[in-house]
């Protein structure tokens, strides 16, 4: 019996090839929905790979469900969905997309902070509703990006890719991060700060940490109550980070000025999502990686990954 892969999402048929040669490969047909949890469970079992995405748990219960996995290839940077600790156990290896998506990731997050800032979706929704009656001074008056104080929460590769967009528009920048990062304070002039001291300083806070134990509701209220009342709040990292609740509230009272978001507590939000409510927020469906360019590249390292491990090998970007 060849071995057996699965994929949990449609990938395109190109993509997955290099794996037919020598394995049995079976794909969760739907690209719009998540495979349902019975389905992976199932497949699973018989599984030697599985590519996943970020929406699949790989917790405990999978892991039991499946003697003779060998590695799970997440197609996503960020791998909170999966329980390391227990993959480990189990020795199952663990791998990720880190570097093909950095550049599209940074691109994403400084234009959604300039959407936000210029109100740019907003203005959108303005003329296609056919309200521009005339130009006038204040008409749909954003902030500057220019000059100002950019904090990034999670100097990681994507938090720097971002600093080198923000040195582009001659903006000061300031960072959060567990460890010191002297090439971006060297090459990008960045300063290191305290989280208080950051959030004090900056005129848009740009959340780009990984979800852990340590920045799981990072963000409460408090937080938002130290930052500046014209500050606008980005989060393209993961919804969890944030207390939901307490963003409302700091919107509703004004205390910060917007929020730029692709991700959220709970995916996929529905229209009726309280924060969708708020004219000064812009929300995406978690796309900071969607590009056709970077998507393939992630895809395609997923499946050299496998192609790796199932051949013997260590995968190219391993986790655990
Ligand atoms: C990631 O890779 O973790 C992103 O959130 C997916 O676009």
């Amino acid at each position: 019996m060849r071995p057996y892969v699965y994929i949990t999402r449609k990938l395109p048929l190109e993509v997955i090839e290099p794996l037919q040669h020598d394995f049995e490969v079976e794909m969760w047909e739907k690209e719009d929905v998540p495979v349902p949890r019975d389905v992976l469970l199932e497949k699973a079992s018989n599984a030697e790979a599985l590519i996943t995405m970020l929406s699949d748990k790989v917790d405990e219960e999978l892991l039991q469900h499946a003697p003779s996995l060998k590695v799970v290839a997440n197609l996503a940077v960020g791998h909170d969905n999966i329980d390391l600790e227990a993959a480990s156990r189990k020795g199952v290896l663990i791998s990720n997309t880190p570097d093909v998506l950095t550049d599209t990731t940074a691109d994403l997050t400084f234009a959604l902070l300039m959407a936000t800032a210029r109100r740019i979706v907003e203005a959108d929704r303005y003329i296609k509703k056919g309200q521009w009656k005339s130009w006038s001074p204040l008409l749909l008056a954003g902030t500057d990006i220019h000059h100002k104080t950019i904090g990034i929460v999670g100097m990681g590769s994507i938090g720097e890719a971002v600093a080198k967009r923000a040195k582009g528009f001659d903006m000061k920048i300031v960072y959060h991060n567990r460890s010191r990062k002297p090439r971006a304070e060297e090459t990008l002039g960045a300063v290191y700060a305290s989280l208080e001291e950051l959030l004090a300083q900056a005129d848009y806070v740009v959340v780009l940490a990984p979800l852990t134990s340590e920045t799981e509701g990072l963000f409460q209220r408090e937080q938002f109550q130290a930052m500046k009342p014209s500050a606008i709040f980005i989060n393209a990292a993961r919804g969890p980070i944030v207390n939901e609740d307490a963003l409302i509230e700091a919107l509703k009272e004004g205390e910060i000025a917007g929020a730029g978001l692709d991700v959220f507590v709970k995916e996929p939000i529905d229209s009726h999502h309280p924060l969708l409510e708020f004219e000064n927020v812009v929300a995406l469906p978690h796309i900071a990686s969607s590009s056709v360019e970077t998507r393939t590249a992630m895809m395609n390292l997923c499946v050299q990954n496998v192609l790796a491990v199932l051949n013997g090998d260590k995968p190219k970007t391993q986790v655990n």
